[in-house]
């Protein structure tokens, strides 16, 4: 499988704009690119869904079914809302629906939440990405805090022997703040790791973002 899993330090911390930036650049290229999320939770919030979002930066025709096979209303973890639905989500399933959008092109795949969220009781986020094969970028708030929860995501994901591919600092302010210079700077020496930023985008207007916005290994 061709692509990249985009995993955060948590959730709200800006996932979904990575991965549909990337969808972008990689369609703008010219690529045919199939965008998949494992769950997707608090549908009953509204606003635009993640996978919208997704197939509406990528170009997609994928279906909803085809992009998040697994869709809930409450703004649980994707193991609780599966267990208020009466049901549990099958490692299998998501398998297959990753391998049946990665037929159609390169894959990118937004997680739920940060790699220690169980999308069952015995498989994590962080399991789908191994067993999908692909790099992982970490999305991650620029501001205080930043530091320590994105060492521990880095910690998580080499742990399972993932390859970080980059962190991305998003969004990130046209004036950085001492803090969040310090902070780009730190967590690329103690993560070794390359630290990419992404300004603050008009997310309604996908033609208006960067495609030339890569990290090296993008
Ligand atoms: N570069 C950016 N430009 C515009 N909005 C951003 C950017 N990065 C994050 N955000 C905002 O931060 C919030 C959380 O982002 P989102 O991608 O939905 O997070 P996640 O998928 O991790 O839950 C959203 O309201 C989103 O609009
Ligand atoms: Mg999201």
């Amino acid at each position: 499988m061709r692509g990249l899993f985009v995993t955060g330090t948590g959730t709200g911390v800006g996932k979904t704009v990575v991965a549909a930036v990337v969808a972008r650049g990689l369609a703008a290229a010219g690529r045919t690119v199939a965008v998949f999320k494992p769950a997707v939770t608090g549908l009953e919030d509204g606003g635009e869904p993640d996978q919208a979002l997704l197939r509406r930066a990528a170009g997609s025709e994928q279906s909803d079914g085809e992009i998040a096979p697994y869709r809930y209303g409450p703004p649980v973890s994707p193991h609780l809302a599966a267990e208020l639905a009466g049901e549990e989500i099958e490692p299998a399933r998501l398998l297959e629906a990753a391998a049946a959008a990665a037929a159609a092109g390169v894959v990118v795949c937004e997680g739920v939440g940060g790699l220690m969220v169980p999308l069952s009781p015995g498989y994590l986020v962080r399991d789908l990405a191994v067993d999908l094969g692909l790099p992982v970028a970490i999305a991650a708030a620029p501001g205080l805090g930043a530091i320590n929860h994105t060492l521990l995501t880095l910690e998580a994901a080499r742990a399972a022997g993932l390859d970080v591919a980059a962190v991305v600092l998003t969004p990130w302010p046209e004036r950085p703040s001492r803090i969040e210079v310090s902070n780009r700077e730190t967590i690329a020496a103690l993560g070794e790791v390359e630290v990419a930023v992404l300004p603050q985008l008009d997310l309604a207007q996908p033609s208006t973002w960067p495609t030339e916005w890569r990290f090296s290994r993008g």
